[in-house]
């Protein structure tokens, strides 16, 4: 039996339009509770708005409405946005929803009666921006670190609730669940923030100032502090305390934030609910912030970036599949259009959409559009493992996801469909095709790569949830379906032979950049690098490869695979080693015999044609024109190349 899952993102302020930040965290929710729809049918996710405060009023009164219709307008932007960007949320949570406010009274209620919320007078400096005060050692050259202004000191009678006497409890905790928040630097931040000693939490603010707000339980002439009412969302939307859904899923919660809510999300929401009795969270996943062109996304630089803007130019999949991909959770990222257009155009046009064609045009055109039986009798030695490694590629895919790695868990898919990829090229369907007497080894190929797309399209599901339906539905699947299972796609030789497949379609066009006087254009990155340049990597990763020189003493051409050469290498190990090489259209066996190349010599080997093959040549070009690294003199084979 597997658990049921709970996801929540931020409750977004109502004082601004959605950007891409708010857009970011919302699709990571929807990614990791569609991937858990995967193994459970038990999921929920929440989003929703933070509608009440000083901040909002004050908005509500720059355009001139009042806050309840300005909340509502804001709010409904979010609500709008949310199914255009393919999100899956089951509920969407409102601060001003009478439930929620019943619930912030409840628990109000509950602390203040066990004696943890105390009132007393307070003297401070207050950021009207954050709706906070703010100790000395905070502030940046005596001036609010968010907004630059200096704090008003203003002093007030307030209530506080005794965070303090609990801070010794959530460090001890943290200790012995490491992973309670993570990744690990954010668990470190809060833990460094607690070595300090925690000041007791202000949780009231008078009328007199603010109205906006939650009345106090206890008294009239209060309104809640906004973090106080609204951390308490992520209860009151399950139905807290005796609600069904708050059974089920509170006590599997993950709430994902940004590092810019790491306090109240780290620290004053887990005292809240000890104090309150409740359980605490079981993951807090803190991400980075998005950067545009390396600067701060801020309405004053003129930078916010509108998701739908970009949907609209680029495709929603695409869009999606950017932002999973290009930031590292946990890390800052910076979007630029360029980055956007590169990735679509090499992981998506090339990678993908290039394998998805040409497997179900081969699929088209040897086989009338109708998916091949396999003949066990050639199965063996033509498959080269593709079943173990879709078997390792979605455990691998599965641990990442778990742990909100998207980044780790599309690697791990890409690196999948490279192997196909690869497949082709090794198997040449093309060449088996021209003779009667490989049939049977060709319907083998078709077969394993039509399966291999479909364990693709299931994986891509959580990010790229309409190609996954494209996908399947051109694999002659019912997209309806729950064919993005984890035990549906373990099992491998699925697909029904005899299965008529639908005319074929191109899944991600290549984009270009849009056009903007001085601006590069699509495909013309800085280097005009056709692929583009991959991600960087470290020096380590490149250690990683393992190059040596070795000297060719035989090389022979491979029957019925006309591209393919297989060679005897001397490595100075004291014994030849196998390399099957796809060099048969650029050179003859005789002319290699002798020369120094340069091989992947760790590389894990690979049956290409029935040749067990133990490395790979590096060579240059792909087809007639390859070329081959040789070196200009004579070294001993086995020395290793940096
Ligand atoms: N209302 C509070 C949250 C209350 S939750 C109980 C709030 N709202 S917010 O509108 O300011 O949203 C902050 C969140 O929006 C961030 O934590 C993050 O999820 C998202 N992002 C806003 N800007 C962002 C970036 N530039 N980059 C990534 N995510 C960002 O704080």
């Amino acid at each position: 039996m597997t658990e049921p899952f709970y996801v929540t993102t931020p409750i977004y302020y109502v004082n601004a339009r959605p950007h891409l930040g708010h857009a970011y965290t919302t699709i990571a929710a929807d990614i990791a509770k569609r991937f858990h729809t995967m193994v459970t049918d038990e999921t929920f996710f929440l989003t929703g708005t933070d509608e009440h405060g000083d901040k909002i009023m004050r908005a509500a009164r720059k355009e001139g409405l009042s806050p309840r219709a300005y909340v509502d307008k804001i709010s409904s932007l979010f609500r709008q946005l949310w199914p255009q960007l393919n999100i899956s949320n089951d509920y969407f949570i409102r601060t001003t929803d009478p439930g929620h406010i019943a619930v912030v009274e409840k628990v109000l209620q509950k602390i203040y009666d066990q004696g943890d919320i105390y009132f007393s007078e307070y003297e401070g400096k207050y950021c009207f921006g954050c709706e906070r005060f703010y100790t000395e050692k905070e502030l940046v050259d005596g001036r609010c670190p968010d907004h630059q202004t200096e704090p008003e000191l203003i002093k007030e009678s307030n209530y506080f609730f005794k965070m303090s006497k609990y801070q010794q409890w959530w460090t001890d905790y943290i200790n012995r669940h490491p992973d309670v928040i993570r990744p690990e630097r954010y668990r470190n931040e809060v833990l460094s923030f607690l070595r300090e000693p925690l000041e007791d939490l202000c949780i009231s603010r008078p009328k007199s100032r603010i109205k906006w707000g939650i009345t106090l339980p206890f008294d009239q002439d209060y309104v809640t502090y906004v973090w106080f009412d609204a951390l308490i969302n992520y209860i009151s939307a399950l139905g807290y305390p005796d609600g069904e859904l708050f059974k089920k899923f509170w006590p599997v919660a993950q709430h994902i934030v940004a590092k810019d809510i790491l306090k109240p999300h780290g620290i004053y929401w887990p005292i809240m609910l000890k104090a309150a009795g409740i359980p605490i969270y079981r993951h807090l996943n803190v991400h980075g912030y998005w950067n545009v062109d390396d600067s701060k996304m801020s309405k004053s630089l003129g930078n916010v970036v509108e998701p739908l803007q970009l949907k609209n130019v680029y495709g929603l999949d695409a869009f999606r599949y950017f932002l999973a991909r290009d930031m590292v959770f946990g890390l800052d990222a910076s979007f630029n259009e360029e980055a956007l257009v590169k990735r679509i155009n090499s992981d998506l046009a090339n990678d993908l959409g290039n394998l998805f064609s040409r497997v179900l045009t081969m699929a088209h055109k040897y086989f009338g559009s109708i998916v091949p039986a396999i003949d066990s009798s050639v199965e063996q030695e033509l498959s080269l493992g593709l079943s173990r490694e879709a078997a390792q590629t979605i455990d691998e895919f599965s641990r990442h996801m778990e742990s909100f790695a998207f980044h780790k868990a599309l690697k791990a898919v890409w690196r999948f469909i490279n192997r196909l990829n690869k497949y082709i090229d090794v198997t040449a369907p093309w060449v088996l095709a021209k003779s009667k007497s490989s049939r049977k080894q060709l319907e083998v190929v078709i077969y394993n790569l039509l399966e291999g797309l479909r364990v693709i399209s299931g994986l891509i599901y959580p990010v790229m949830p309409d190609t996954a339906a494209r996908m399947q539905q051109h694999l002659g699947l019912d997209p309806e379906t729950d064919f993005y299972r984890l035990e549906k796609l373990r099992a491998w030789k699925s697909l029904l032979p005899g299965t008529k497949l639908p005319k074929t379609v191109a899944l991600f066009p290549r984009v270009e950049m849009p056009k903007m006087d001085g601006q590069p254009q699509a495909g013309q990155d800085q280097a005009g690098l056709d692929p583009p340049l991959l991600p960087e990597i470290d020096i380590e990763q490149f250690a990683a490869v393992d190059l040596r020189v070795a000297t060719v003493i035989k090389a022979e051409p491979i029957p019925r695979a006309k591209k393919l050469l297989k060679l005897e290498i001397d490595m100075g190990e004291g014994r030849p080693r196998t390399i099957v090489s796809g060099i048969a259209a650029s050179h003859r066996p005789e002319d290699l015999v002798g020369r120094q190349v340069i091989v992947v010599a760790n590389l894990k080997p690979a049956k290409l044609m029935g040749v067990l093959s133990e490395g790979m040549l590096l060579a240059a070009g792909d087809g007639k024109q390859t070329a081959i690294v040789m070196l200009d003199k004579k070294v001993e084979p086995g020395t290793k190349v940096n």
